[in-house]
């Protein structure tokens, strides 16, 4: 496996560690100073988003402070509905911010538009969990990995030399970009998927659930290319997940994320293997582990903690 392997410390690389390490009030701000930040692929400080939901509306970020460092993997695990996507999504500048801000590489982007918010689209790029319904099937792969360039206007001969260094640089064959998505698994399309993200050299790629559809094995692949890729180019990731054993693999820091709050950070080897806060031992627990007998006991353990966890509650 050829993970980042972090462990209790520092991760591999010559990543720092950005500000927002106080394990159970991640939304503090007190360490957010303007000068820390210019350097970092992302810095999001206090960002509120809601929802509209007809006259009312729906809060789905209450106040999260997250960054991500030049080359850095931060995984954002939760269950489903907690606001992991609308995270992304603000990052992306895809929907509306209350308040906070948001900063890509030292630029505010809260409210980009303009010429701001097409140098965003360069900055950060998207790989979503659908490997079958985000690739048009009428594009070859070629025009499907060029899209991004030709759409910032570069010429034709620069767009080719780029998408056969892309191909290559997520190990697929050259003859690749004149065939068809259809023609490929799940797997080879979220390459080429990465594939196209990384086009236009972005400093941040937001990978929202990236393996969450694909089985196991092929799941490691990709993670490992991930991997190898960010090795290759300092792309930083945010790496979204509801699952914990995939973000142990792939990331340096882990945010936790429930009912739209930042409730523990830290170290990839401390969130993953010792978390603190009960929700993440929950979701610890619910990750599945490949042993049936270790299995068996951690979901004997799982009960215990969400019988202790009602009790308490009631
Ligand atoms: N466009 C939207 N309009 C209204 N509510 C939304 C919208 N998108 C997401 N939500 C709600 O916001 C919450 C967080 O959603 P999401 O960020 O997709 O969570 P996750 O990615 O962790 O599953 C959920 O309760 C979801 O129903
Ligand atoms: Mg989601």
């Amino acid at each position: 496996m050829n993970s980042p392997d972090p462990g209790e410390t520092a991760p591999q690389g010559t990543v720092t560690q950005p500000g927002h390490k106080k394990p159970h009030n991640a939304s503090s701000v007190e360490n957010a100073t303007t000068t820390e930040n210019r350097g970092e692929a992302v810095w999001v400080e206090d960002l509120v988003v809601d929802y509209r939901r007809g006259r009312s509306t729906f809060r789905a970020l209450h106040g999260v402070s997250l960054s991500i460092g030049p080359g850095e993997c931060v995984g954002l695990v939760g269950e489903s509905g907690s606001g992991k996507s609308t995270l992304g999504k603000a990052i992306l500048g895809l929907c509306p911010v209350t308040s906070g801000s948001i900063r890509i590489g030292g630029r505010d982007t809260t409210r980009a538009r303009g010429a701001a918010r097409r140098r965003l689209a360069a900055d950060v790029q998207v790989v979503f969990q659908d490997p079958y319904g985000s690739l048009d099937p009428a594009m070859t792969v070629g025009q499907a990995v060029a899209e991004p360039l030709r759409a910032a206007g570069a010429d034709r001969e620069a767009t080719r030399a780029a998408v056969a260094e892309m191909l290559d640089r997520v190990r697929l064959p050259a003859d690749a970009a004149t065939r068809y998505p259809g023609e490929f698994s799940g797997g080879q399309r979220q390459r080429i998927a990465i594939a196209r993200a990384l086009v236009r050299r972005p400093r941040l790629i937001i990978c929202d659930e990236p393996v969450s559809a694909l089985d196991l094995t092929t799941q490691a692949v990709v993670v490992d290319l991930l991997v190898d890729i960010q090795r290759e180019t300092g792309v930083a990731y945010l790496f979204i997940s509801h699952d914990l054993g995939v973000v142990r693999r792939i990331c340096h820091r882990v945010s936790v994320m429930y009912g739209g709050r930042i409730v523990e950070s830290g170290a990839n080897g401390t969130i993953t293997r010792s978390p603190a806060h009960p929700y993440t031992q929950r979701l610890l627990l619910a990750s599945p582990v490949a042993d049936p007998d270790r299995q068996a006991e951690r979901r004997r353990a799982w009960l215990r903690l969400r019988n202790r966890d009602e009790s308490s509650t009631t």
